[in-house]
């Protein structure tokens, strides 16, 4: 099967080869979806041997190796293979780079990752991201842009010339298109290219029919298209326009991967979309769990493509997202550049959305592991941070949305004894806890303990009366296959109910009211329940 296959991507590249030529002329398009078949092709040829060596590697490791010398060990593979000296020097930086990340795991190595991920970690198998070609694959959509504005983002295997979106208000008549803007990367093997496009001047509240592809290889035509042909989504509405007692509805969730727990929350937010009971997904970090197995993204990507092509799914980084300094989720996540023009990077995920009452400020707590210098006085994100919360708390932005929320994967304020609650979640509070306070963020939301606690309105440590300060709700039982975190047997007095059960927490908003429910994934079972009013 394997030399079928290989024999099949010589004869394409060849032919692609001899059609560069042919033609005389510098087609990008084409130049690089041969540099994918011939990529493709290369690792296909190295893999079998990488995992053959891997495998002589992790059956000469003694029973109780750690993992550090595990990691050391495999890391070895690469000298041990018959690989031209550039290769071999690339295969160990690689491996050398991811080689921290893979010791703070808290599964073993081995356990988690297949020979052949250890092999595309260091680029010798390659990860195909999609199943065909030219089929767009794990399609979601997302706000953040300028008002109007609607980006998708979706997968194909090979490039294309001209990748475009198409758009209109009659389901199969698309009146409008844009062009999409292509990137791809490089890391543990993964070789795909992602296409963002995003749909300018739509009208509020308004549903909207779209499709994604390339004039050369027309999907929206196809009888055989693996998508559906309905994809469509309603923009919010005008800020302003709804009625006070008009309701926005959203799930947060944070900490989920492929897992059956997982699968169990993902099955419940399909649903709340397939019946239109739900505005837009917040998923506040450690997203995939790809770890590095880049793979895995894909796996991830379509389980919540059922409901992510159809409705807002808005991201942030978590500890997950690291792997590869965190250009994978980068690039496959999109978000705008913090300020317009600017320049986006993996540190600068940062953005900020509002949607019906609600004004929703998205934070990257993760760059540095976690330490986030750039929300410390005088970092970037914090400069950015008190310019927004500021321009949120004024009269006429808070007449327009009432409900600032500002989301981050790491809890400011979490009840158990971990290095997490008791190191890291005291020096976010050091960092940006009186600029919440003193613009009045109602809710801060976040995830990475594996758990759900929530807590009184709280500064300093101290229980404030309603109103005066935020309240703050961790909620990372998503699904993670890591387990849960646990809920201390004597908590902070801040902290008023916790619990382990996976699910996600359901948020509702009129003008005058903020409603939170923690949903059981397993039983649909509220298990708490919180109401701000304004
Ligand atoms: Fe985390």
């Amino acid at each position: 099967m394997r030399t079928t296959t290989g024999t099949r991507w010589t004869a394409t590249v060849a032919v692609l080869a001899v059609a560069v030529v042919v033609l005389g002329c510098v087609d990008s398009g084409l130049a690089v979806r041969v540099e994918h078949e011939r990529e493709l092709l290369e690792l296909d040829e190295l893999c079998p041997l990488c995992k053959a060596v891997v495998l002589d590697v992790e059956s000469s490791l003694a029973t109780n190796a750690t993992e550090e010398a595990i990691v050391k060990a495999l890391g070895k593979m690469c000298g041990l293979l018959p690989l031209p000296s550039e290769k071999k020097a690339a295969c160990e930086a690689e491996f050398e780079a991811l080689a921290p990340l893979l010791n703070k795991s808290d599964e073993s190595v081995l356990v988690k990752y297949t020979p052949r991920s250890i092999c595309a970690f260091a680029r010798l198998c390659a990860v195909p991201c999609c199943a065909t070609p030219y089929t767009p694959e794990q399609i979601h959509i997302s706000l953040g842009g300028s008002a109007g504005e609607m980006r998708v983002t979706w997968v194909t295997l090979m490039d294309m010339p001209a990748p475009m979106c198409k758009w209109g208000t009659v389901q199969g008549e698309y009146t409008q298109s844009a062009a999409a803007v292509s990137d791809t990367f490089p890391n543990g093997g993964w070789v795909g290219m992602i296409h963002t496009c995003v749909m300018t001047g739509l009208a509020p509240d308004a549903r909207y029919y779209y499709t994604v592809g390339a004039d050369a290889h027309p999907y929206w035509d196809h009888p055989n298209w693996a998508l559906p042909k309905d994809l469509s989504f309603v923009m919010p509405p005008a800020p302003g326009a709804l009625p006070p007692n008009a309701t926005t509805v959203f799930v947060q969730v944070a900490d989920m991967g492929a897992t059956d727990a997982s699968d169990r929350t993902l099955a419940r937010i399909s649903a709340m979309a397939l019946d239109s009971a739900l505005d837009f997904v917040l998923h506040a970090g450690d997203i995939g769990y790809a770890d590095g197995a880049t793979d895995l993204w894909g796996q991830f990507k379509r389980k919540i493509s059922s409901f992510a092509a159809y409705l807002p799914y808005q991201t942030l980084r978590g500890n997950h997202e690291d792997y590869y300094d965190g250009v994978p989720f980068f690039k496959l996540f999109p978000v705008p550049a913090p300020t317009p023009g600017g320049t986006r990077s993996p540190d600068t995920v940062y953005y900020s959305f509002t949607y019906g009452h609600v004004r929703i400020i998205a934070l990257n707590s993760e760059d540095d592991f976690g330490l986030a210098p750039s929300l410390a006085p005088g970092g970037a994100q914090h400069v950015w941070l008190e310019a927004e919360l500021k321009a949120a708390d004024t009269p006429a932005a808070r007449a327009l949305h009432p409900w600032v929320i500002v989301t981050m994967h790491r809890p400011m304020y979490c009840p158990d004894h971990s290095t997490d609650c008791d190191t890291f979640a005291p020096l976010f509070r050091e960092a940006i806890e009186d600029l919440l306070a003193t613009y009045h963020v109602d809710l801060h939301l976040s995830g990475h303990r594996h758990s759900y606690s929530r807590t009184t309105p709280v500064l300093h440590s101290k229980i404030m009366p309603a109103g005066a300060a935020p309240t703050y709700i961790v909620c990372g039982v998503g699904g993670s296959k890591e387990g849960t975190s646990g809920y201390p047997a004597s908590p902070p007095p801040w902290s008023v109910f916790g619990a382990n059960d996976f699910g996600y927490l359901h948020v509702a908003t009129t003008a005058s009211t903020l409603t939170t429910k923690y949903v059981d994934a397993s039983t649909g079972g509220v298990l708490d329940s919180l109401v701000l009013t304004r």
